[in-house]
């Protein structure tokens, strides 16, 4: 998912001999990495009297709203704010679960209602795990998201061999129909269509080359938003996407097509309402290019959709062995890229893809070559706020919004 770039010479020199240092280190020292000093005192607290809206979050006049939490400081900006976690994690650390409360307003499964969980074979559906996470959600108070209804992703292994040309649109239809109405009422939004652009497979309007653009063309993403409508009213309906937030020239004609997209569904009157963006950024990369992510926002901002992000983390295997020096620089990653889209007045949400380091995709999909644990998230793996925590509070903090 993330491209590489030329590093300048001296930042190569100084990464090759930090990672050197690290792997050393690493030998040496077999223990767990310390937890860096929570550089500022966490209060306990709850947001009392949040109302939530199809937009955002709402504060009642006498709302007592903390100062502590990630999900109170993003309410008193009219935002919500919470995180991707995985049935398996939520049902069985009480710690994790707890921590995750008091942070969170909003939880997305993050692999539970995927094609691949959701259709053990082509004719049952198994909502099991769905469903706990949902009750989870109720019971709690948290808004659940949906994802994802269509992706060229974890796909079921029985998929390759019984879906073509001729069923494609019958099995679209009725695994949103089926999907959407199951949780019907219950969903802040879904992740109607995931990663359908995609401009290296050179196909027509920078499209992916997935199955179902193979076996239905373009007009599957029209198709998918207006049943996931019909099945819901309720839920806000959003295209996501990852690799639309550096200034490269990959990135640049993914942000081109994505906008190209948007603006055919709107043309077609589409019932789209939201893009996701997923964020998942890359420490070492310093093509970030404020006006340009801006002018992207603004672009999709005067379609009429609304902004959500949906996914954010920092992968930090690039980076120095050092966990000081990572932290420093994953908190700075935060807090440049929360500063642009939250002055967007059209971002409603922000999501990481997880809470804690100990529960993270990038242990396994990015680690270090020095095996040191990655440090993408906002807490800690014995679930403490880092200085990621910090850059997110304070970028909520600094948001110019407020719904009072
Ligand atoms: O299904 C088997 C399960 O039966 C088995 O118990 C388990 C043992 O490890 O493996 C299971 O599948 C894994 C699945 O996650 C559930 O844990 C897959 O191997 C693994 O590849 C899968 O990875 C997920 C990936 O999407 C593919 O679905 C990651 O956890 C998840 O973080 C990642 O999330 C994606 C978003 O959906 C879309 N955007 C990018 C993001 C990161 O790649």
């Amino acid at each position: 998912m993330f491209e590489k770039r030329a590093l300048p010479r001296r930042e190569v020199l100084y990464l090759g001999l930090s990672s050197l240092i690290g792997v050393i280190a690493n030998l040496v020292n077999k223990t767990h990495e310390p937890s860096p000093p929570d550089p500022l005192p966490r209060q306990e607290g709850r947001i009392r009297g949040a109302i939530a809206t199809r937009f955002g979050i709402r504060i009642a006049a006498n709302a007592k709203v903390a100062e502590s939490s990630l999900k109170a400081r993003a309410a008193t900006k009219g935002l919500i704010y919470g995180a991707a976690s995985q049935y398996k994690t939520l049902s069985s650390n009480a710690a994790f679960t707890r921590r995750f409360l008091e942070e969170c307003a909003i939880l997305v499964p993050e692999n539970e209602l995927k094609w691949g969980a959701v259709r053990p074979s082509s004719d049952r559906f198994d909502f099991t795990q769905g469903d706990w996470l949902a009750r989870f959600a109720r019971k709690n108070g948290l808004l659940f998201r949906g994802h994802t209804l269509v992706w060229h992703a974890y796909l079921p292994d029985w998929f390759r061999e019984t879906v073509n040309r001729q069923n494609a649109e019958q099995f679209l239809t009725n695994h949103i129909e089926t999907v959407v109405k199951h949780y019907a009422g219950q969903i802040h939004s879904w992740d109607v269509v995931n990663e359908a652009i995609y401009p290296p497979d050179r196909q027509p309007n920078g499209l992916r080359k997935s199955p179902w653009l193979k076996f239905l063309g373009e007009d599957y993403i029209d198709l998918a938003f207006r049943v996931a409508a019909q099945a819901d009213p309720q839920a806000i309906l959003v295209y996501n996407d990852y690799d639309i937030d550096y200034d490269t020239r990959e990135q640049e004609a993914k942000r081109k097509s994505v906008l190209k997209l948007l603006e055919r569904l709107k043309a077609k009157k589409t019932p789209i309402h939201a893009i996701g963006l997923q964020a998942h950024l890359s420490a070492a990369e310093t093509r970030f290019n404020p006006n340009k992510l801006r002018k992207f926002l603004e672009d999709i901002s005067s379609m009429g959709l609304k902004i959500m992000v949906t996914e954010m983390d920092v992968a930090d295997r690039e980076l120095p062995y050092d966990y000081k020096i990572r932290d420093r620089r994953v908190a700075q990653v935060y807090e440049d890229y929360l500063s642009v889209v939250l002055d967007e007045p059209a971002t409603i949400a922000v999501l990481t893809w997880g809470l804690s380091d100990r529960y993270t995709w990038l242990s396994k999909h990015r680690a270090r070559p020095d095996k040191a644990p990655v440090r993408p998230l906002p807490l800690d793996r014995d679930l403490q706020p880092k200085l990621a925590w910090h850059s997110i509070a304070s970028a909520f903090d600094s948001r110019s919004l407020t719904v009072f």
